[in-house]
């Protein structure tokens, strides 16, 4: 199979009328940003376009909601979401918007276009008016029973209960929203793009061609609409909020919001092409562009079979696949604005990415979070446990943990340089790694190419678990010991930890699409330029010349605690996801529980910094962990018990405070040659006291 010459990616086009939750970041745009930043990592040309959807009758309600012109409403929320965007990482190349001049000209020539040749007709159709209000009514301005699902708040264009796409017609027992009365019906005459003319095209093209690429759930639901009859659908409105259709005589008809819309990604191309000197015409017109749309799956039939309509009688090139997904529920239950029950971007990005400093790791967390329960096939759930565990235990305790290893043994082991590798040293463990390594980039690079973006992400995750498990094998500080008798010794630890550095660098290259800002910590911990991330440069295990100086180590990730979560579901219990600070607890002065002590009592105990090298579980106790702990110039075993807490795996390099001078103990059988210090929280939960910078083991602590 050749590849495309162009790419042109694009995410829904999100309506300006309030903020955007993460089920929507979910849906359209970090699978989009992924896929763009894996094509531009592979180095094709791609470009990945957005904007605000800034017409339809969404706006005007949002005006009339907050006392404000429709106006003022696109402006607010445009500059809102397109920050919101920034913060979380989105690499559009252009994020526009439909409200723009340029907008108005290409939507306006599409529908002439189509109108010229007689494509369009003209039906004068009785629609309902509120008399009230001399009015006609838009789909959004009436509301009533879903037939479907029995709902008694479906709108006239849709129900949000169940989804359900719907005509004003459809609706039991409707009511003007303008004045709550029931509307009369009116004739008026609209412009109507024949859906059914196209029903051999759809068929052939969907149903055939794209029976096994397309995801399932949207060739389901194409498959419906097609055999559900494809009825002629208006493509114009009686208005006073969106283009103006383009024909002598029609004043107050306006283009039907996702007329245009749609086509913003044609004019956000060509503001694009404008604003870089390019040509934007190839990637509409050349078959040798693959056209690329994300959306959530309540966008399906504007994307599918309107929209490639339009697109087909305008001359243009057709989507390649529309990889739309399901929806994400939130704790349980659906996520919904008006009942605020939700979480905003925004929310997320004031209660995590703001309040660290340069907040990168936590938009990582919540890409991969999102990524990893992205409803790809089904809908999914968002759950604040799931959040922690997913960062707890696969970013920090694998990932984080793998790379963070590797940065303090080289430093311990190799003097904070990229060590040689001895070839004639390789051993079956050197050898599966790097066939592991090579796989994962087939496997990630095939899975995209799929649009499987979890299972992709998963692949990652299971590299970094291979190399953990690798250094477990290997276990470089054990042969360490055994230097003085064997100095040659020394090549095994070398090869071990050149091959975990060549292992970080593959990682940070195959992570990069999913979490950008990660991979750019790794390039600083490597010193090595934007330039690696290539994709071409995954699979290889050169990446860092030998003898080179890497830096100090530096945690990737940092844990979610318990009652960050805890915070977070009670602030969406209780409804109070607008309101400002959680309040901050009465804070009681502390009263020393223990007899006071002299200092000279203080100075009897010995306090040192110590780098935990290994961890495992003591047999039949639940509680206890062995522990060897690194304290500079001797290496102790240190029974503590934490096994309730923390797991082996997760605290293997972590730095922590050791009393080194207590009196040896058994445990278990077991002797414990020091104790380490811990902090217990509110929940009973220990933490360990470790150096806020990563600092030589041994220090002491006074
Ligand atoms: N504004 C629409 C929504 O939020 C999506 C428009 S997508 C586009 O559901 F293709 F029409 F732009
Ligand atoms: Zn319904």
């Amino acid at each position: 199979m050749s590849l495309p010459k162009r790419y042109l990616i694009t995410s829904a086009l999100p309506y300006a009328n309030g903020l955007k939750h993460v089920g929507h970041l979910a849906g359209a745009y970090i699978p989009a940003d992924i896929y763009a930043r894996y094509l531009r990592a592979q180095k094709r040309d791609v470009v990945f376009v957005c904007g605000s959807d800034e017409h339809g009758t969404a706006i005007p309600i949002q005006a009339t909601k907050e006392g404000t012109t429709p106006r003022a409403i696109i402006d607010k929320y445009h500059a809102a979401m397109k920050q919101d965007f920034e913060d979380l990482s989105m690499s559009f190349d252009i994020y526009h918007r439909t409200s723009e001049p340029i907008h108005h000209e290409t939507a306006q020539e599409f529908f002439t276009y189509l109108n010229d040749r007689g494509e369009l007709e003209i039906k004068e159709t009785e629609q309902y008016f509120d008399e009230e209000a001399n009015s006609f009514l838009a789909d959004r301005y009436i509301k009533g029973t879903c037939p479907n699902c029995g709902s008694d708040r479906a709108f006239g264009d849709q129900c949000e209960t169940c989804g359900r796409t719907l005509s004003p017609d459809e609706l039991i027992n409707p009511v003007s929203t303008l004045s709550g009365k029931a509307p009369i019906k009116k004739k008026t005459s609209h412009w109507y793009l024949p859906l059914g003319k196209h029903e051999a095209f759809l068929r052939e093209w969907i149903l055939e061609q794209h029976k096994d690429d397309w995801r399932p759930t949207v060739i389901g639901q194409c498959k419906s609409w097609i055999e559900g009859g494809l009825q002629s659908r208006a493509v114009t409105r009686d208005l006073d909020w969106g283009i103006k259709v383009p024909v002598a005589g029609a004043d107050g008809k306006m283009l039907y919001v996702w007329f245009d819309a749609p086509i913003g990604y044609v004019s956000a191309t060509k503001q694009w092409a404008i604003d870089n000197n390019k040509d934007w015409k190839p990637y509409w017109y050349d078959k040798d562009t693959k056209l690329v749309h994300f959306i959530g799956k309540d966008n399906i039939v504007f994307h599918c079979i309107i929209f490639p309509i339009m697109l087909k009688l305008h001359g243009n090139i057709l989507p390649e696949n529309v990889p739309a997904n399901e929806f994400l529920n939130l704790e349980g239950d659906k996520m919904s604005t008006s009942r605020n029950w939700k979480l905003d971007m925004r929310d997320y990005i004031n209660d995590f990415v703001k309040k660290e400093n340069g907040g990168g790791q936590c938009v990582d967390m919540l890409r991969y979070y999102l990524t990893q329960i992205a409803p790809e096939t089904k809908d999914s759930e968002f759950m604040w446990k799931g959040f922690q565990d997913a960062v707890n235990s696969e970013l920090v305790s694998k990932f984080g943990n793998f790379v963070n290893r590797t940065w303090v043994l080289m430093h311990k082991l190799c003097g904070g340089k990229v060590p040689r590798l001895h070839e004639e040293l390789l051993d079956e463990n050197d050898r599966t790694l790097f066939t592991d390594i090579k796989d994962a980039k087939t496997k990630i690079e095939n899975l995209l190419e799929e649009y499987k973006f979890r299972e992709a992400l998963f692949e990652v995750i299971e590299l970094s678990r291979k190399g953990n498990q690798y250094m477990q094998k290997k276990e470089p500080w054990i042969v360490a010991k055994k230097l003085a008798e064997n100095p040659e010794s020394q090549k095994s630890i070398d090869n071990t930890l050149h091959i975990c550095l060549q292992l970080t660098a593959n990682l940070a290259i195959l992570a990069n699409p999913f979490l950008p800002n990660t991979a750019r910590k790794m390039l600083h911990l490597m010193k090595v330029v934007e330039k690696m991330l290539d994709w071409d440069n995954a699979g290889k295990i050169n990446l860092l010349s030998v003898g080179y100086t890497l830096r100090e180590p530096q945690l990737l990730f940092r844990q979610i605690d318990d009652e960050e979560i805890k915070t977070q579901i009670e602030k969406l219990k209780s409804g109070l996801l607008k309101m400002e600070e959680p309040k901050k607890e009465e804070v009681k002065p502390e009263v020393p529980a223990k007899a006071v002590i002299q200092f000279d009592d203080f100075a009897k105990i010995e306090l040192k910094t110590g780098t935990i090298l290994t961890a495992e579980k003591v047999e039949k106790a639940d509680k206890l962990l062995k522990l060897s702990v690194d304290l500079g110039n001797e290496v102790r075993t240190i029974v503590s018990g934490i096994a309730l807490h923390y797991q082996p795996e997760e605290i293997v390099g972590r730095q922590v405070t050791v009393v080194t001078n207590l009196a040896p103990r058994k445990m278990r059988g077991i002797e414990s040659n020091g104790m380490i210090v811990m902090a217990e929280d509110k929940a009973g939960k220990l933490h360990f006291i470790s150096p806020a910078q990563p600092i030589d083991p041994g220090s002491t602590v006074s």
